[in-house]
């Protein structure tokens, strides 16, 4: 048996990196994936390499920032498979800038995508899941959710922002049948990350050293978190983040004490 067999799921920033692999993954294990993407080239070939390989995926065109964009992403999903099981918000824009470089145009837009839209697509399901009595949302947060980086203060706002709406929807609709949890990937090997590392090595070495299994993670590692909150395998949890960043939380940073030589 399939772990998703049946499920319909609709997962944004589908067509990028952890979104690709996750609703890759999802349809694997049987899930009806609808592909959510500004970018259309990316997100339907992620759609047509899930139906090449047997699985059931459409891809819808939808920009986040704009809620009645959000509004028909659901709507789509809920008349074209007849239900909505899995929720996964994903996508992200990113402003780069300190607190004090951040401008107000950079700062709104990587709250509207990455926190806004978040809770906007929430709020649009959860009357399809109540009236079904059951329905997962996996949101996609980081480990700069958990603590502070330097130069991506809108993220880190919006990522810690998306720890606490996954406590809230958790807590206000547990007892309708719906859970939501969040995965907080570390820095994790996606086609851009590898980009930007090959551009910049001096700049990405450092930040390998820092991860205590000294790599990247692979989106894999990333989509298969995701599946566990999103089947029943999870059906005990809610409210909860599960951290994936090969050990780099576990760290306080602070420089080795004794022979930290291994
Ligand atoms: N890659 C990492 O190292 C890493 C680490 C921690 C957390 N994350 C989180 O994982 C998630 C996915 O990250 P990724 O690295 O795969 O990103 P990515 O940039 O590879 O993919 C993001 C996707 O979102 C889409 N997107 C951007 N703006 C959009 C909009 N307005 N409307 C619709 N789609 C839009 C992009 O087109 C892209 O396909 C994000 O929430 C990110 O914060 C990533």
């Amino acid at each position: 048996m399939l772990r998703l067999e049946g499920k319909t799921a609709l997962i944004t920033g589908g067509g990028g990196g952890i979104g690709a692999v996750t609703a890759k993954t999802y349809a694997r294990e049987g899930a009806a994936v609808v592909v959510v993407d500004i970018d259309e080239q990316a997100g339907k070939s992620v759609a047509a390499e899930i139906k090449q390989a047997g699985g059931e995926a459409e891809y819808f065109h939808a920009d986040l920032a704009q809620p009645a964009d959000i509004e028909a992403m659901i709507d789509y999903a809920r008349t074209t498979y007849g239900k909505l099981d899995i929720l996964h918000n994903n996508a992200i824009a990113l402003a780069w800038g300190r607190v004090g470089e951040l401008d107000l145009e950079g700062w709104r837009h990587t709250i509207d995508v990455g926190l806004t839209a978040y809770w906007y697509a929430t709020k649009v399901s959860l009357p399809t899941m109540m009236a079904q009595g059951s329905g997962v949302i996996v949101n996609t947060g980081s480990v700069s959710a958990l603590a502070a980086d330097y130069g991506i203060a809108a993220y880190n706002v919006v990522k810690a922002g998306v720890i606490n709406l996954t406590r809230v929807t958790a807590i206000e609709y547990a007892r309708r049948g719906i859970r939501c949890n969040a995965v907080c990937p570390g820095p994790i090997g996606t086609p851009a990350m590898l980009a930007a590392e090959n551009e910049r090595p001096a700049q990405f070495g450092p930040v390998k050293d820092a991860i205590p299994m000294g790599r990247f993670g692979d989106p894999q590692e990333i989509a298969n978190v995701a599946l566990f909150l999103a089947s029943d395998e999870s059906s005990f949890i809610t409210g909860a983040y599960f951290v994936a960043d090969g050990g780099l939380n576990a760290h306080t940073h602070l420089p080795g004490f004794g022979n930290a030589d291994w």
